[in-house]
């Protein structure tokens, strides 16, 4: 008897697997990569990471998580018994990953309020830091705990625990069709803004304008590869768990296709809203684009925030929604990183979804607080950044290579993708997932070990 929880509709796993996707990383990581590996020439790398490794990774872990109705431990172990240990290494990296993603959504929740009568001042970076953050002088030191990021971070771990008691269908499901479309509503308002703003032309000019010559520069594949694996998740057991509440019969190919270009569909956007805003800072200040751009914390809670007290008329409510559109692409993303280690966590000891959600949760909740401290920063980007130079490469190369050249197991897994679908995966997914993939993540290991001895 299978007992396993199953997604209302297909859209509904299709939003969810869109709202894990659509991240933060699509609103402040997609545009500064693009521009400073080539503007409008990454496209090309960028498109060809989609279709030789996005893609192909996404159907692979669709049809993993499908075939094996398994958490990611528990379809690893299925798979064969001795690479249980896969699974859990990808739900480990999903579990640091929520304890500071977590901490960002609620900076942002503060911010859309900062935004109503623009708190941060004329100095939003000596803001953040210092009134906001109260970053401590030197990393290392925790200090005490800061209560505007603490108040915030509670609600955001009642939300995202709330919509996951509540369960597959009736919570993740339910709680990614209202965010979503929400979200995309929202952002068009803040993206139709921005390209009306005087200098938008002048920012969309220096993000589309192809600089060749980097074309043929390693750095700007692995920089696009990079952006895809972070961006679909892929590499995280998310896809994994999420496909096994899949029903029985499912078109998982195309579900992929729609995934990856909904979320590559949204980082464009985000891209052309960005820069459009850049282009009007620049214009404000006199210089030009390329002296404003940023990405990561310091586009969305310093840059942002220059942007927003400059914007004529309805500057505050225009910045919260900026905001609020974090929080929304935030917390869908956490959610789903949540549910790899809860569904992680009542597959193996047998426990009730409410048991491991408030384990799981309650444990990485509780970890969190250390980066609502005053040294909490610090802790934060050397957590990132560990994840990002080891966890998150090392899982995807172990990954492709157990599954196409440990185990073979790419024929049966193909068979069962293709009796669902119209589309059917020819010689081009096997060489991608055989040959491409392990090439540029072994790359990219490599790269990043070197880099780290220097
Ligand atoms: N894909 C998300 C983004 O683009 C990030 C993410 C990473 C989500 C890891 C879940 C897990 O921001």
């Amino acid at each position: 008897m299978d007992n396993r929880p199953q997604w209302g509709t297909r859209a509904g796993f299709i939003m969810a697997a869109v709202g894990s996707a659509v991240g933060l990383g699509n609103i402040w990581r997609f545009p500064a990569v693009a521009y400073e590996n080539g503007g409008g020439a990454f496209f090309l790398p960028y498109l060809f990471a989609i279709l030789t490794a996005g893609i192909p990774l996404l159907v692979l872990e669709f049809t993993l998580g499908h075939k094996y109705r398994g958490s990611a431990p528990l379809t690893f172990a299925r798979l064969n018994k001795k690479t249980e240990w896969l699974g859990w290494w990808q739900v480990a990296i999903s579990f640091v990953i929520s304890t500071y993603y977590a901490v960002i959504i609620a900076w942002a929740m503060s911010f859309a309020y900062f935004s109503f009568g623009e708190k941060w001042g004329k100095d939003p970076g000596a803001f953040l830091f210092g009134d906001y953050l109260k970053l401590v002088e030197a990393p290392g030191q925790v200090g005490s705990i800061v209560p505007s990021v603490f108040i915030p971070l509670v609600l955001v771990w009642v939300i995202a625990l709330g919509v996951l008691f509540k369960g597959v269908k009736k919570g993740i499901e339910a709680a990614n069709k209202i965010f979503i479309p929400a979200l995309v509503i929202l952002f068009l308002v803040i993206v139709v803004r921005a390209v009306t703003l005087d200098g938008a032309a002048q920012g969309l000019d220096a993000f589309f304008k192809p600089n060749w010559s980097l074309i043929a520069e390693p750095k700007v594949w692995v920089a696009a590869y990079g952006q895809i694996f972070f961006s679909l998740s892929i590499g995280f057991a998310i896809m994994v768990t999420y496909s096994s509440y899949l029903p029985k019969k499912t078109d998982l190919t195309n579900n992929a296709f729609i995934t990856a270009f909904a979320n590559s569909g949204f980082e464009l956007l985000a891209g052309i809203g960005v820069f459009a805003a850049l282009g009007f800072m620049a214009q404000q200040q006199g210089v030009g684009v390329s002296e404003v751009v940023t990405g990561g914390v310091g586009l969305a809670f310093v840059v942002f925030p220059q942007i927003i007290s400059e914007f004529p008329a309805f500057n505050g409510l225009l910045g919260s929604i900026f905001f609020i559109c974090l929080v929304l692409a935030g917390l869908t993303s956490l959610i789903s990183i949540i549910e790899t280690y809860v569904a992680g966590i009542q597959d193996k000891f047998k426990v009730s979804r409410n048991k491991a959600v408030a384990i799981g949760g309650g444990i990485s909740a509780v970890i969190s607080i250390l980066f609502a401290t005053q040294g909490g920063l610090y802790f934060l980007d050397a957590a990132d950044y560990f994840i990002n130079q080891f966890g998150i490469v090392v899982a995807g190369f172990a990954e492709v290579v157990i599954v196409a050249w440990v185990l073979r197991e790419m024929k049966v897994l193909q068979q069962h993708a293709d009796s669902m679908s119209d589309m059917l995966l020819g010689a081009w997914w096997k060489i991608c997932l055989g040959v491409i993939t392990p090439f540029v993540l072994g790359y990219m290991m490599i790269q990043n070990f070197i880099n780290n001895l220097k």
